[in-house]
């Protein structure tokens, strides 16, 4: 097993350059499934989410490549799998663009429900619904999801509610296929974006992507391409984040500041100044943060995936903030965590009302999920003392090289292997 050790409470400085954006990497490889030609992805971090959906790329047929640790070639021409079973699917949501990417290419998918960060109750209703509208029978057997169809046909589907992933899948299932798909009320994350435009880069037709409605005009063929992943949004958000919590001054490289908007306007609130650059944001924190309310909303609202994180720093804001979950039904299993550092929050539903402490102190505390992993990590940087994180594999699914990147800010943490049941202590 292998835990985190943090000795907190040293200003972070220096520079820092953010890696390819996860969900983004975790739609576009998918997508490569529906090219006729062999595609290289460029820009993609290296994190154990992507590795998992290379593995099952493979496993499915596909010719991978890796170039260099942020590239890959994959030729898609032999894939003849059409199942993903539950041991590729575990553990990692994005398995489900593998439905909408199959049955686009093979009009046939069946896999293993997703897995992925525990939020309570995580439905894939609006995908099933996409998938329908376009002609497919979606059955649930054996624990597998398997849609199937004999033709699929352009369609509209309205999405009952914004879903990132119902909008990628029905956008990977209707690429191909004849007529016009119509998406409304579609997520208009970054992410989609950026899938749109791989998409278009082999030769599909999609309109719309970044807002409400996706309009979709199927193609019959889709070239090869050599495209390179965006910025990761919330990689980005995590460092700004960490840069105001320890009181220091990062300079964030690599990014898009339009994506970091929301962030960057709840930092200032907060008392954090927020220079933006072509591409790179400065944050530099030099007095104890003030309180702020923090709604999370759909693109280009607050991001839900940075909502850890900002409680974290609002544990020690001057006042009482209100945290407020608009996606997710349940995103506040990390409190208990902070709580055991000394943080003063209280939950009620999807509000989190933190009472600002004046410091946190250091305790063994969890990362129950990647982005609480994230907040837990902020935590240790921001307490005096040793701070232990166990179950680092949440964090590692969506950090790059997260002790390194910290470590030359000036952080002082390590990876260490341990044995559970020796309680021997090794350093890696
Ligand atoms: N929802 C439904 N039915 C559906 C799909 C979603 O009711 O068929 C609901 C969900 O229960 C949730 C809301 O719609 O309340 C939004 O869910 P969405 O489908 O947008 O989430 P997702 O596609 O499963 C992606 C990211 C998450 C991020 C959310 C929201 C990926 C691989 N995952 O999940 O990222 O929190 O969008 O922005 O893109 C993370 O990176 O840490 C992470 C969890």
């Amino acid at each position: 097993m292998e835990k985190f050790v943090i000795s907190g409470g040293k200003p972070l400085k220096g520079t820092v350059h953010i890696s390819g954006a996860k969900n983004a990497a975790v739609a576009v490889l998918p997508a490569v499934l529906l090219s006729d030609e062999p595609c290289t992805i460029e820009n993609l971090p290296n994190i154990s989410d992507v590795s998992t959906i290379l593995q099952t790329m493979s496993a499915l047929g596909a010719k991978v490549k890796l170039i260099n640790k942020s590239t890959v070639e994959i030729d898609p021409r032999n894939v003849r799998s059409y199942v993903v079973t539950k041991q590729m699917a575990e553990g990692m949501r994005a398995s489900s663009y593998f439905m909408g990417a199959l049955l686009g290419r093979m009009k046939h998918s069946r896999v293993a429900p997703p897995g992925g960060c525990d939020f309570g109750v995580r439905p894939i209703d609006q995908h099933i619904k996409g998938f329908e509208a376009l002609g497919a029978k979606v059955t649930i057997e054996n624990g597998m999801v398997d849609a199937k169809a004999d033709e699929l046909r352009g369609s509209s589907i309205y999405l009952d509610v914004v879903s990132v992933g119902a909008t990628i899948n029905i956008m990977l299932a209707a690429v191909k296929v004849k007529g016009l798909t119509v998406i409304e009320n579609a997520a208009r994350e970054p992410h989609i974006v950026d899938l749109a435009n791989f998409l278009n880069s082999m030769g599909a037709d999609i309109m719309g992507a970044g807002t409400g409605m996706i309009k979709i005009r199927g193609v019959d063929y889709l070239k090869g391409a050599d495209y390179s992943i965006i910025p990761d949004q919330i990689e980005a958000g995590t460092y700004m984040v960490a840069a105001a919590a320890t009181m220091g001054d990062v300079l964030i490289n690599n990014v898009t500041p339009k994506h970091l908007e929301s962030i960057a306007a709840k930092l200032r609130e907060m008392g954090a100044l927020v220079e933006e650059f072509e591409e790179a944001v400065r944050v530099k924190m030099s007095s104890r943060p003030r309180k702020c309310n923090v709604k999370t909303m759909p693109h280009p609202g607050f991001p839900t995936d940075m909502q850890p994180q900002i409680a974290t720093i609002l544990a020690v804001a001057e006042g009482t903030s209100i945290v407020t979950e608009g996606v997710w039904d349940s995103r506040f299993r990390y409190v208990e965590q902070l709580t055991l550092m000394g943080a003063d929050i209280q939950v009620d539903g999807k509000m989190a009302v933190i009472t600002g402490v004046d410091a946190l102190s250091p305790a063994p505390v969890k990362a129950v999920d990647l982005r609480a992993g994230a907040a837990m990590l902020i935590a240790g940087m921001m307490a005096e003392g040793v701070t232990e994180i166990e179950e680092i594999d949440h964090i590692d699914r969506g950090y790059e090289e997260v002790v390194e990147k910290f470590t030359a800010l000036g952080a002082d943490i390590k990876r260490v292997y341990y044995d559970e049941n020796a309680g021997a202590l090794k350093r890696a």
